[in-house]
């Protein structure tokens, strides 16, 4: 391999940053780690025919200017267009239905001279046409098994339109309810961003990725993209070793192992290196220590925006730096097209690594069976039968129920009895058709979601009478069928509160409001940080001017980051936490509103009191200060409470439970052995219900500071009014490692506590002690 000679001022920052993230000592061997030997000898005979030019085109990922029909010589792009026609493109985003698809494959097929298929991709997100609840919000069912169904047919409905891989599962952990994207993942915690990631990776992948129903996923973004400083997007990322291994890096090292077939990287710098620059991350332990074989495309442009970060002099020594540093794929940067020839003849890059760069695309491409058939996902007929399906609807609605948290209900106000008289269903919500497909509907249509309105109509007979008003507007302007969303300036009308008579006339002739409150689909997103969490608008002088006339308040909240509940919470006697939850959701939530199913959603993230609090998140370290009643000088705010005002995994139902009789099998154990915890559950209401029993550790002293408390496992269960169920669980070394100050992941003798609860507040406690 040849050296690359890098101006010195990089080789000083290099060295520098080896003494942060020194000593990658993975041990894990992933099982995919072992190549298929067929594949293998296709991929290498390929590459064995390619001229550099090819080689390099492998590695170039363009988006698809053209939509419908696909491009024609004479119109589309038409660098794009003489790329592809001389095999110099590997992969196109952005291009979507059969028809389209079919035309640009053809492109490659007819004229290049190696016809080597494209694959195609697409960020589906949370379903396709068919929109699923946004991922944080479908986190909430901590239901794995409807989170891979979700995905699966995310993956059907894709693949039956032609598509190939997807950009997805979004795997960052975020703390900070500030950053738009906080939509897009599982939230606060690692161990649930690695289960769900896991669960939707087997989801949209299948078993086996050549089937025709399946498609690639890609863990993004790797690494550290939550962390952004106060919650910015693409705002830089200062970890140490600690928090990058235990708390950023494990979704990713399990995304690794179940097989991700790519991973995407990442805008930010984390302490001063770019991400997609990142050799450490990208070589030496995902594609080093992990021994990990797919493919890493960059992210959009993040290539040539290493200039930006001040970290590449030009975009050809941007492409050096991420080439070098392990970015297989450049989506959207020009510069590996424009530069990877000259570096190779400069030997600032040397041919085994493109070489190794363009064999993670075969294999890729021999994976999905392109080469057998490089239009095998593109018949019309399959598009037209997979697509937004009856069958794929009534499980967005599943999926969407089971999604919504009902996060208070004073006095048994929900669930409404289906003879109700009157419901005033107010709010600039309540009759949106667009904002519950949330952020990143792929092909979800505009104004194609059941609306609450919809919902609550289709659940009552006629004699419940329903009387709506929107109250006021929520952005200005209303959002246009297929705009572009990045261009989307929103703003929030703070003048106009005219239409507040008619909503408090509505609620003062009902027995109940249901008031749909939060934020807009677009408030969330790529590009969307706020530092007001709170109801923009006029939403709080809506809810004041219901609440003098009518008490009987339901806050159906429609959002996509934790929001400031502060007051909400104080006068509403029930808030149920709706997210943006899909094609289904006014459906979804009239199942929940009327009892049709008795919610059981939990939250994965922390609820603030206010935005001050933020970054907020459960298993945080304990400090040297912790708490004091008596003197100020302890960690925390004057002027707000410490903790969440609804915390990591709460959420109620309409039955409620009690735990006791917490046991562990063992007190001592060696760090090899298993430890059993068993707990009772009872359904203590009368209607059956299901809890998500969640067990929490904590290593009480660690080479580096452990956290307070750390969610290891949980079992959903389901429990008739009156039952009692003992849940087990067994821990294990892997629950209780974590990596260490030896930069390994290993089991610490000392001792650990465990707890068992319905939320992260849990009280219910054991201890053991690991021995040597
Ligand atoms: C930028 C986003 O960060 C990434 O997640 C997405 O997949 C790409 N754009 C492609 O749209």
């Amino acid at each position: 391999m040849k050296i690359s000679i890098l101006p010195l001022k990089f080789i000083i920052i290099s060295s520098l940053i080896i003494t942060v993230f020194s000593c990658i000592n993975e041990t894990t061997k992933p099982q995919h780690s072992t190549l298929n030997e067929s594949i293998e000898k296709k991929v290498d005979s390929v590459l064995a025919l390619m001229q550099i030019n090819e080689k390099i085109g492998q590695l170039v990922q363009y988006s698809g200017k053209w939509n419908a029909t696909g491009p024609s010589s004479t119109k589309g792009d038409q660098h794009k267009f003489e790329k592809l026609k001389k095999g110099e493109v590997g992969s196109m985003l952005n291009i979507t239905s059969v028809a389209s698809i079919r035309e640009t494959q053809k492109i490659v097929m007819e004229h290049s001279r190696l016809k080597i298929p494209l694959i195609f991709a697409y960020d589906v997100i949370h379903g396709y046409k068919t929109i699923f609840p946004i991922p944080l919000g479908e986190t909430a069912s901590w239901d794995l098994g409807i989170m891979k169904q979700s995905a699966a047919i995310a993956a059907k409905e894709s693949a039956a339109s032609g598509l190939n891989w997807t950009f997805a599962p979004m795997i960052d952990v975020s703390r900070d309810a500030r950053w738009g994207r906080v939509m897009e993942g599982a939230g606060e915690d690692p161990y649930l961003n690695a289960v769900v990631g896991v669960a939707r990776i087997e989801g949209f992948q299948g078993d086996d990725l050549s089937d025709i129903y399946t498609i690639a996923a890609c863990a993004k973004h790797f690494a550290g993209y939550g962390f952004g400083e106060a919650g910015r997007d693409y705002n830089t990322v200062n970890v140490g070793a600690n928090e990058l291994h235990n708390t950023i890096l494990p979704p990713f090292k399990a995304a690794a192992e179940a097989g991700a077939a790519t991973f995407m990287n990442a805008f930010n710098d984390i302490d001063g290196i770019p991400a997609t620059g990142h050799k450490i991350l990208q070589r030496d332990i995902l594609k080093g220590a992990w021994n990990w074989n797919g493919l890493v495309v960059s992210d959009w442009g993040s290539i040539g925006e290493m200039r930006a970060h001040g970290y590449a002099e030009d975009k050809k020594h941007a492409a050096e730096i991420a080439l070098n540093a392990g970015s297989d794929m450049d989506m959207e940067s020009y510069a590996y097209e424009a530069h990877l020839e000259t570096l190779l003849s400069e030997n600032k890059i040397s041919i085994n690594q493109i070489d190794d760069a363009v064999k993670r695309v075969l294999r890729l491409k021999f994976e999905l069976g392109l080469f057998d058939d490089p239009y095998k996902y593109c018949n019309e007929q399959r598009e037209k039968d997979n697509v937004y399906s009856k069958e794929n609807l009534a499980i967005a609605r599943d999926v969407a129920k089971k999604s919504i948290v009902l996060l208070k209900n004073e006095n048994n106000v929900l669930p409404l009895s289906k003879q109700i008289r009157s419901i005033a269903v107010i709010g600039p919500l309540a009759d949106d058709k667009d904002s519950p497909l949330g952020n990143w509907r792929a092909k979800g249509e505009y104004n194609s979601a059941v609306s609450l309105l919809e919902g609550i109509k289709n659940a009552v007979g006629e004699n419940t009478k329903i009387h709506y008003a929107k109250g006021v507007d929520l952005t200005i302007p209303t959002i246009e069928p297929g705009a572009n969303q990045f261009l989307l300036p929103l703003k929030f009308n703070t003048t106009d509160d005219s239409g507040i008579t008619k909503a408090v006339e509505a609620a003062k002739k009902s027995d109940v409001v249901l008031l749909a409150i939060g934020e807009n689909a677009y408030q969330t997103g790529e590009g969307r940080s706020q530092t007001n969490i709170g109801f923009l608008g006029l939403q709080n002088e809506l809810l004041e001017a219901v609440y003098k006339v009518n008490k009987n308040i339901v806050i159906v909240l429609m959002n996509g980051r934790p929001m400031d509940l502060s007051r909400a919470s104080e006068i509403a006697p029930s808030i149920l936490e709706c997210w943006h939850l899909g094609s289904e959701s006014g459906n979804a939530i009239a199942d929940v509103v009327f009892g049709d199913y008795n919610p059981s959603g939990k939250l994965p993230v922390s609820f603030p009191h206010n935005v001050g609090q933020e970054p907020l998140y459960y298993n945080q370290k304990n400090t040297g200060r912790p708490y004091s009643n008596k003197h100020v000088t302890f960690s925390g705010y004057r002027d707000a409470p410490k903790k969440a005002l609804y915390p990591f995994g709460f959420g109620l139902s309409y039955t409620t439970f009690s735990y006791d009789n917490l046991q562990l099998d063992k007190t001592e154990i060696k760090a090899s052995d298993d430890i059993k915890a068993s707990v009772n559950v009872t359904n203590t209401g009368n209607r059956a219900g299901e809890e998500v029993v969640q067990l929490y550790i904590r290593d009480l002293v660690g080479s580096f500071v452990r956290p307070v408390k750390e969610l290891k496992g949980f079992e959903k269960v389901m429990l008739k009014g009156g039952e009692t169920k003992t849940i087990n669980f067994t821990i294990n070394a892997k629950m209780l490692q974590f990596y260490t100050a030896n930069n390994k992941w290993e089991v610490e003798p000392g001792k650990f506590n465990v707890w068992v609860g319905g939320d992260s507040t849990t009280s219910l406690k054991k201890s053991f002690s690991v021995i040597e």
